[in-house]
């Protein structure tokens, strides 16, 4: 499959002949759920955004990103991330042969991002603070440095990441009452309303933020945010505006989902469906779950990053492994008891 800027070229700010640095993401499968369609009484599909190169959605915008920023000559990127940004950055400033430069909330990322920003030959460093308060610095630092940044407040990532509306369009013939996603910069939501409204297609966007990191429901900024959802731990998103405009304009709304609710959606994700994916994505599903989707008959949950990125809280949410020993009695006391 060809990257994105290939396959949308048409539908993205990018000229022929414009440098492309891509890992051909995008394309991602839209999977039926049996299970959760069973026990939530609408039809869901999964958009699985683990699909993607570096695992998460992040790629769709940094392919646009890292390319428009080589088009300008930049010859470093920089980002604050909670982890996904920071890996997808780290591996398409690679690419590019760039340098790459992620700050996040030291001790706060899942270790799988870690890793990925660590060998993609990317500056790590970590903040004594919050992703917001490194927004805040990577946005005042860049205005006045030669580095490009390449958060969700640049525009070259929402438009990358609008095509997997098109993408979920295509696949269900543009017949689609309502999507649930996961909010925190809030760029996706973002992403996602402009994709589907250069279709004329206008599903109910439902946002839901973890409870301990839940700005856009409570109104206000959350000064110190928490959740089991490290991706989203974030109290004050930067298109705080545009996804609420999202939501309602569409008839949808924006809720909170508990680490709870969080976590059990993520189970049954994992066990009955056989989709693997981090906490934060399953804030989509966990919302459904818990809020419904209105009156919605066929709903798509975007699930934003793989399970493997964050293994410390897959392996709290399970059983131990079962010791043995080398023998045939032993193996099969093990095996069928
Ligand atoms: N899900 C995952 C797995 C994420 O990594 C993020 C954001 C979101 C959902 C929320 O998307 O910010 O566009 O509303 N991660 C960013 C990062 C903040 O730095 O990786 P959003």
């Amino acid at each position: 499959m060809p990257g994105l800027i290939e396959r949308y070229q048409s539908r993205l700010p990018f000229a022929d002949g414009d440098p492309v640095i891509s890992l051909e993401e995008g394309s991602t499968p839209l999977v039926f759920a049996p299970r959760l369609s069973e026990r939530v009484g609408v039809e869901v599909w999964l958009k699985i955004e683990g699909a993607n190169p570096t695992g998460s959605f992040k790629d769709r915008g940094m392919t646009c990103a890292v390319s428009a920023a080589v088009r300008d000559g930049a010859q470093a990127v920089i980002c604050a991330s909670t982890g996904n940004t920071a890996a997808s950055l780290a591996a398409y400033a690679a690419r590019a042969g760039i340098r790459g430069v992620v700050i996040v909330p030291e001790g706060k990322i899942a270790m799988g991002k870690l890793a990925q920003a660590l060998m993609h030959g990317a500056r790590v460093i970590a903040l004594h603070g919050n992703f917001d308060r490194a927004l805040q610095l990577v946005r005042e630092l860049s205005a006045t440095h030669p580095i490009a940044l390449v958060n969700s407040v640049n525009e070259f990532r929402v438009e990358g990441q609008k095509t997997a509306a098109f993408e979920i369009a295509e696949e269900l013939d543009e017949q689609l009452d309502a999507l649930c996603i996961p909010v925190g910069n809030a760029g996706n939501i973002t992403a996602y309303w402009r994709g589907f409204n250069e279709l004329g297609m206008r599903p109910r966007m439902f946002g839901f933020q973890a409870a301990g990191a839940a700005p856009l429901v409570h109104g206000h900024p959350i000064e110190q945010p928490e959740t089991v959802a490290s991706a989203i731990r974030i109290g004050n998103p930067a298109r705080w505006e545009q996804a609420m405009d999202a939501m309602t304009s569409s008839g949808g709304s924006v809720n909170a989902v508990s680490d709870e609710q969080i976590l059990d959606a993520y189970r049954f994700l994992a066990a009955q469906e056989g989709v693997f994916c981090e906490p934060a994505s399953a804030a989509s599903v966990a919302g459904l779950i818990a809020h419904g989707a209105g009156e919605a008959q066929r709903v798509a949950c975007v699930l934003t990053g793989h399970g493997l990125k964050d293994p410390d809280t897959a392996l709290q949410q399970v059983g131990a492994v079962i010791p043995c020993e080398p023998e045939l009695s032993a193996i099969e006391r093990a095996v069928m008891s």
